[in-house]
């Protein structure tokens, strides 16, 4: 494994990603209302993860997965029950604090990779970082970029990328601001099966080598397979929380 200090060996994370992720959901429940009628998405969960674990939620399409990641964003908040990020309880923060906690907690990812098209792949990774004041901002998208070995690309257009290599700059843009959680929504459905074992393996360095939290969810057995938890929904209940594997994957 690659050590922190290593001096910017290629593709290496530097200790600055390192984050300190907690996250704790306290018998969360989530209802939306569609039509007047009330729709159970997720019913009393209760689960604890710390940094450096990695975490994959499984199930089918509507058991509550993509909700349950969004209340681990603070993008949404449960209807009974708590949410806490490193220890603060998400719904008790005001506007300015939950913006705060979302620019610098967490970093989402998506199935459509959702770059921003009219900016160039440095842009994307850099807009993060001046938005949170950095005045290196340049330098450390930079940075980023050769974290997942895509700094050869920095001036491209998003639209000139593969699949692949646009879910790589997503992944560094997540990372911009060292979140201490990782949230990646189904992020290899777009991906063929090669791709999405080069993704895999950087999501599980990503927890292995900064200490972030990652949480993904996904449809796949295999993608699964590489986390160290499981969590099996059904219906908007945990079903089960298994351990999976604690190998590191070989490098490509
Ligand atoms: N904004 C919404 N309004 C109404 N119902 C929703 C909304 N978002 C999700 N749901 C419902 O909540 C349940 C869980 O959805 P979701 O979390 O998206 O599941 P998954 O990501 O596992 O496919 C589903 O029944 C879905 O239809
Ligand atoms: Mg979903």
């Amino acid at each position: 494994m690659l050590g922190f200090a290593a001096p910017a060996a290629k593709g290496a994370f530097s200790r600055e990603t390192r984050g300190m992720g907690s996250l704790r959901l306290e018998r969360a429940s989530k209802d939306y209302l569609s039509d007047g009628s009330r729709v159970p998405a997720l019913r009393e969960v209760s689960l604890e993860f710390q940094t450096g674990e990695f975490v994959a939620l499984v199930g089918r399409s509507g058991c509550g997965k993509s909700t349950l990641l969004n209340l681990a964003g603070a993008m949404d908040f449960p209807t009974s029950g708590s949410v806490w990020i490193d220890g603060v309880d998400t719904s008790t923060l005001n506007d300015a604090a939950l913006t705060r906690i979302r620019r610098e907690k967490v970093g989402f990812i998506f199935q459509s990779f959702q770059l921003l098209p009219v900016l160039s792949v440095i842009e994307n990774v850099e807009l993060p970082l001046m938005l949170a004041g950095r005045a290196d901002a340049r330098a450390a998208a930079l940075e980023r970029l050769a974290w997942v070995e895509m700094e050869s690309y920095a001036n491209r257009m998003p639209y000139q990328l593969s699949g692949g290599q646009m879910q790589r700059v997503a992944i560094a843009r997540a990372l911009s601001n060292s979140p201490s959680i990782l949230l990646a929504d189904e992020p290899t459905g777009n991906l063929d099966t090669a791709t999405s074992d080069v993704i895999l393996a950087l999501l599980r360095r990503v927890a292995d080598e900064t200490g972030t939290l990652v949480m993904m969810a996904t449809h796949s057995l295999e993608a699964a397979g590489l986390a160290g938890v499981i969590v099996r929904l059904r219906d908007g209940c945990v079903q089960e929380v298994v351990a999976g594997t604690k190998a590191v994957p070989e490098r490509e």
